[in-house]
Formats: C-alpha cells, structure tokens, sequence
C-alpha cells in the first residue's frame, strides 16, 4: 500500500510516498530556514506564502522521485497538528483536495506521533512489532518530552519542559551568541571546537529525583540555562568578538541543555521496562546529545534507536509512514479535521 504524506506544519515543505508503512520510496523536503534566517527565526506568513507557492511542486516531485503515478497511490496522509496554524492549513487543505479527487481515503497524522514513529522507517531497521514498548525522548523546535510509547500512537506522556523546548533553548542560545539561525546545527558545529567545561552552566533538576514524582522527575526547564548564558554575555561583554572564546561558551552551554535532557532520561529509564531508548526529532541530529545518550543507554542496558538523519528533523515520510502502519484519524471525521496548532500526544 502506497500512502502519499503531506506535512507544513512549520517551515519545511514536505511530501513523501512511503510503501507498507516502511519502505520510503521518496522523501522530498524544501526547507524554508534561508527564507526567515534573515528575521532570527520562523515568520508565520512568509512560511504559509512559501507552502502554498511550494507545495504543488514538492508534491509532484516525491511522485516522481518514487516512481509512481497517482493510480497507485492508495491514500493521502496528512499532519493536522500541531504546528503553526495558517501553514498546517495549507497541507491540510491540499491533503483534502487530493483524496477527494483520488477517490482514496484521507489520514490525518500528529506531527508528534511521526516523529515517534520516525524510527521505524527503512525496511532494514527493525520493526514496531519487533520492537515492542520503548522510551522516546522527542526534541524539537516546539517540543521536548519524554514518553512511554506502547505502540505506534499508543503513548503515555511521563514529563515534559515547563518552559521552553530544547530546540528552542538551541535557537535562542545561538541568537545570543550571534551564530546565527537556525540555532541547533550552529552551536552543535561551534561546539566541536569548543572548551565544554569554560562555563558551568545550571543544569535543570539536578537535585534527587528518587522521591520526586514522575512527572516532576522526567520534566525539563531551558530558561534558567538561557537567563545563564545571557547573563555571562552581559557581565564578559568581550567574548562575542573572540571566535574561540564564542566555541568555548557554545560548547558548555550545549553541555548544558544535553545534561539537563539526559538526567531527566536516565529517571524515564529507572521508571519503564523496556529495552529500546528513542532518541528523535530535529535535536536528535546534535552530535553531543548522540554521544551522551549511547553512553546513558549503555549504562542503564538499553539499545539506543536513532532515526536515519534525513528523517529527524520535519520530514513528510514520517507521515505517510505512520498511516501505513494503520494509525492516524480516517473515514468521514479526517474530511471533517481543522488544523489543530495545540494538539498534544
Ligand atoms: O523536529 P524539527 O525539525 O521541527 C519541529 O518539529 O520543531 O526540530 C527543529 C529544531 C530546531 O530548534 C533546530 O535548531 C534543532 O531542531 N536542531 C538541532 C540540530 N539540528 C536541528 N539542535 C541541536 N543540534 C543540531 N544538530
Ligand atoms: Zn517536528
């Protein structure tokens, strides 16, 4: 079964055609980050604009790139949340369009379940059902959360961050630091360079967790390692105009974030019986935060799954793949769907 997937919730135009729920015949994603770099960050507008000019094309282009036409499309997935409201409009209304005209049926996807699901696609890594109930850590620009997936869209939400995503915490960090947007790929590359114990940045919930609860134990905070960093910027005003000295903060500042993700992961893993840790979403691609989690799941005795790069960050085979595995809303109520920016697992 081939399942085209559509996915705008933010900056990337993405379409992909995935077989059987596993086997991605193409994956066509246009990033939109040199459109809103010049603003620091994602401007609604602009990217809902470029959705509508790209979507068409990228769309055209995974058919091509897969091989196939549009009778052997067997149905059209498409995120519906969450994500920015007038840019998950535009996939959503194309997604409509195209089932209609098809005569195939309409799946509408949580952009948080494809990323969940983002571990399963390649047809030679191992399946859901082999797999069984894993821990994900999910980091992204919107997102970070720790969650007990029982089954594909079968999840249990254990802790989330109070305040801003890791993703974000990257972003802003990067913007202090002048190294520019999109933030998590900067300081990662900055950081390869860089002294990671020049600063001692606070790490959020350091403190013991055994006695905490579960949610408490496996949250996440960013703002006080932000508040940090902008704070070592204001009171060392000439370390923006020294390179090395940018690397050796980007550096500890990284070390941070990683930590404070990390300590909140090893509680989910004392907490959970399972024998896979997932690490996915855009912030899965930071070398650092790789490195660390293989040592964290190796300690704890766990196998640690990585989706393949170009399936982190926003991608539209995530989609297709998580319809084909049977999952997402169908029939009648996926015509029926509005864009949902805050839906939730
Ligand atoms: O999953 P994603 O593509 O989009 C959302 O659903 O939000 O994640 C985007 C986020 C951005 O905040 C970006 O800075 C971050 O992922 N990111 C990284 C890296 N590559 C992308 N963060 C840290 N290190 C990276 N190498
Ligand atoms: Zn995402």
């Amino acid at each position: 079964m081939n399942i085209l997937g559509i996915e705008t919730s933010c900056d990337e135009t993405a379409a992909a055609v995935v077989r059987d729920g596993r086997a991605v015949l193409s994956s066509v994603v246009f990033s939109q980050i040199r459109l809103h770099a010049p603003y620091g960050g994602v401007v609604p507008e602009i990217a809902s604009r470029n959705h509508v000019q790209k979507l068409p094309g990228v769309v055209e282009q995974a058919l091509a790139e897969a091989g196939v036409g549009w009778d052997a499309i067997d149905g059209v997935a498409v995120t519906y949340g969450p994500g920015l409201a007038s840019s998950l409009l535009v996939g959503l209304s194309l997604g409509k369009a195209l089932a209609m005209r098809l005569g195939k049926p309409l799946i509408g996807i949580n952009h948080l379940e494809a990323h969940l699901y983002s571990i399963f696609l390649g047809a030679d890594v191992p399946s859901a059902d082999d797999t069984g109930a894993f821990l994900a850590l999910l980091v992204s620009g919107g997102h970070s959360c720790l969650v007990h997936v029982q089954g594909p869209a079968r999840n249990r939400v254990l802790g989330q961050t109070l305040d801003d995503a890791a993703g974000e915490a990257f972003d802003k960090g990067a913007n202090l630091l002048r190294l520019g947007y999109p933030g998590g790929p900067a300081i990662d590359k900055a950081s390869r360079e860089g002294r990671r114990d020049l600063v001692k940045f606070p790490r959020s919930f350091q403190g013991r967790g055994r006695k905490k609860s579960d949610a408490a134990a496996c949250a996440f905070s960013f703002s006080g390692v932000k508040t940090a960093l902008l704070y070592y910027l204001r009171d060392n005003p000439e370390t923006l105009a020294d390179l090395g000295r940018v690397r050796d903060v980007a550096a500890s500042y990284q070390e941070a974030i990683v930590d404070s993700l990390l300590k909140s992961t090893g509680r989910a893993l004392q907490r959970i019986d399972c024998s896979v840790l997932a690490v996915v979403g855009g912030v899965s691609l930071n070398a650092r935060l790789r490195e660390k989690a293989a040592a964290l799941a190796a300690r704890h005795g766990r196998d640690l799954r990585l989706a393949e790069p170009r399936f982190c960050a926003d991608n539209a085979a995530m989609v297709a793949g998580l319809a084909g595995a049977g999952e997402g809303v169908r029939g009648a109520a996926a015509f029926e769907l509005d864009a949902e920016p805050n839906l939730t697992l």
